[in-house]
């Protein structure tokens, strides 16, 4: 599937009867607004959940339901329908719509057009826990994937029907996202088999159980590299201070809250072929934390001692075998920004530094960055950008590295 962009993709999107049936209604609008275009295919089923006008008012197309209507036959047969996409997606695919799939049965429009199709399929499965763990629907599944169908989900979580476990349909962004990953095929994820990890936001550090001390990073910068380095295949184990960002599609997310925590986390997220470290450590913390509030009446401002925190970057750039072959650390500068990044270089024992003027307007907290990208024997200046575009080429960049 080469040469074509995401702009001119077209996706068959089959939606089945189920209560997540209504998530493809997001999913739709997700990909309309990446350009991609929609024609919808409605089960029998699927209409008790979502109506035709629905779907056709958010993928702005016409939307087929039934095998044997005579203008939809007269205007595009199902064949044709079958081939018209680039790509075919159930959302949800039924314990119903799987088995007939698996088995070759073509009764009615949407498993007529599964079976008559030469393109790339995708289902993001949705159920009962149930019937999911049911052999018959596992043997299904074995079937479909050895057939080539590709498979989103499901999660795990609570369920309609009150039950709790696998069976929920996958988020329409991850659906979405695999969507896109097979649209562009191989050739965009020159990361598939490389596994990163990135460190992002403050940490926190407790005076006691209600006090603390942080800083004003918001993580941003480190999720969009996060979700750039996933975008392009790589395997990411996020390992995030506390902000308020949701979780990029596709990415693995470890909270946690202190410098020692992120480096325990970060250890365990070893081996990793790259590592980049965006976080902004603190590099204090209060020798022993009190365990109760500290009280006013006790007396006046309470001495506290501090001792340093682990150095997450160093450590990982000093672990022998286990070192990421590319480690990136980020600093934060606010005068003679190049020679401090090349002191840090060395002092971290690090590949490349990403430094950035934090005295910018805008960089701490804000949407854009303006980076100077150093290594042991260049420096690159990157002009003003989003943080998702500056994210979008270091990701790029590490995918030429460890090509
Ligand atoms: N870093 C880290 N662990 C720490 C401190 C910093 O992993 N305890 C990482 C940051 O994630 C970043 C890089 O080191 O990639 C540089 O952080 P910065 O705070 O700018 O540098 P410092 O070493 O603290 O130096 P200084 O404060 O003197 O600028």
């Amino acid at each position: 599937m080469s040469g074509k962009t995401s702009n001119d993709r077209r996706v068959l999107l089959i939606v089945g009867g189920g209560v997540a049936a209504y998530k493809a209604l997001p999913l739709i609008r997700l990909l309309r607004k990446a350009g991609v275009g929609v024609r919808p295919i409605l089960t029998k089923a699927g209409a008790e959940f979502v109506t035709p006008l629905s779907l056709a008012a958010l993928a702005e197309d016409k939307v087929y339901q039934e095998l044997f209507s005579l203008t939809d036959e007269h205007e595009m047969g199902h064949i044709e329908l079958s081939r018209s996409a680039d790509l075919i997606v159930v959302v949800p695919a039924t314990a119903d719509l799987i088995a007939k799939a698996a088995n070759g049965l073509a009764g009615d429009l949407a498993s007529t057009t599964l079976l008559a199709t030469d393109k790339p399929v995708l289902m993001a499965p949705a159920m009962n826990v149930r019937m999911w763990l049911h052999p018959a629907t596992q043997r299904n599944i074995a079937t479909l994937k050895a057939d080539g169908v590709a498979f989103v989900g499901p999660d795990d979580g609570a369920m309609a029907c009150g039950e709790f476990g696998p069976g929920r349909l996958a988020e329409p962004e991850e659906i979405f996202a695999a969507i896109i990953a097979l649209l562009e095929g191989p050739a965009a994820r020159p990361l598939t088999g490389k596994r990163a990890l990135v460190t992002a936001g403050p940490t926190f550090e407790p005076i006691d159980p209600v006090r603390g001390i942080t800083n004003r990073s918001s993580g941003k910068q480190g999720f969009a590299i996060a979700e750039a380095l996933a975008k392009l295949g790589a395997e990411v184990t996020l390992v995030a201070g506390p902000v308020a960002l949701p979780t990029p599609a596709g990415v693995k997310r470890v909270d946690v809250e202190t410098a020692r925590q992120m480096l325990a986390a970060s250890q365990a997220a070893l081996p990793a072929d790259v590592g980049v470290f965006v976080a902004a450590v603190a590099d204090w913390r209060v020798d022993e934390a009190f365990g109760t509030k500290l009280k006013k009446e006790k007396g006046g401002p309470p001495a506290l001692t501090f001792v340093e925190n682990p150095d997450i970057l160093a450590t990982l750039s000093a672990t022998g075998p286990n070192r990421p072959k590319l480690v990136i650390g980020f600093a934060a500068e606010t005068d003679h920004v190049e020679d401090h990044a090349r002191a840090k270089l060395a002092r971290k024992g690090c590949d490349w530094i990403i430094a950035n003027d934090v005295t910018e307007p805008g960089v701490m907290g804000g949407g854009e960055n303006a980076v100077l990208l150093v290594t042991k024997d260049s420096v690159e200046r990157w002009d003003r950008a989003a943080k998702d575009q500056v994210a979008a080429r270091i990701a790029q960049r590490i995918a030429a590295a460890l090509a």
